[in-house]
């Protein structure tokens, strides 16, 4: 049985909207990086980790490639997780980016299903690249799953 659990602060819903108002206030360095929270039992995982492959998967999957491996047009998101930090994440999400020519990543700013879900994003990807979870839709962790929703 492998147990991997990596805790962040504060709840994710509010880890994301203090996140933003601190990037809005240009102080971005100041914010703590350590904001992943995913808990990985044997290849499954807590629900809020669960709901940000759900995003990945409805909102960047198509550009990013399947369990954020990247594609030919977008890179991979499990390396950009390894190199990047929360905050750098979250503003090019926030703002879009386009650093080779006609390849656009989109503004996410107006999109408040992504904006509200970054943590719980950034913490599955975080899983997929130093938490040891695999491809595919992860299932929740039994004792976890009466917060499911739906
Ligand atoms: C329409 C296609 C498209 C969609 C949808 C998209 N992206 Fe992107 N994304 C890109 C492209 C293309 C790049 C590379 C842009 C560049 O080179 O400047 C990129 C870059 C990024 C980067 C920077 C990677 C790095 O190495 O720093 C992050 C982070 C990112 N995207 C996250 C996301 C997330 C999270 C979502 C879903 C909420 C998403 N993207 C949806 C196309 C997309």
């Amino acid at each position: 049985m492998t147990v991997i659990v990596k805790a962040g602060w504060a709840c994710a819903f509010a880890a994301g909207v203090l996140g933003l108002a601190v990037l809005a206030g240009g102080a971005a360095e100041s914010l703590a990086d350590d904001v992943a929270d995913y808990t990985v039992i044997d290849g499954n995982v807590d629900p809020n980790t669960r709901e940000g492959y759900t995003v990945y998967s409805r909102a960047c999957m198509a550009c990013h490639g399947p369990d954020g491996l990247g594609s030919s047009f977008a890179p991979s998101l499990i390396q950009a997780a390894e190199r990047r930090s929360f905050e750098e994440f979250a503003q090019t999400i926030a703002e879009g980016r386009e650093i080779q020519p006609g390849q656009v990543m989109p503004s996410f700013a107006d999109d408040l299903y992504v904006m509200s879900n970054l943590v719980n994003v950034w913490s599955y990807l975080k899983a997929r690249a130093d938490g040891g979870l695999g491809r595919g839709r992860p299932g929740i962790i039994e004792d976890m799953q009466e917060d499911e929703e739906s």
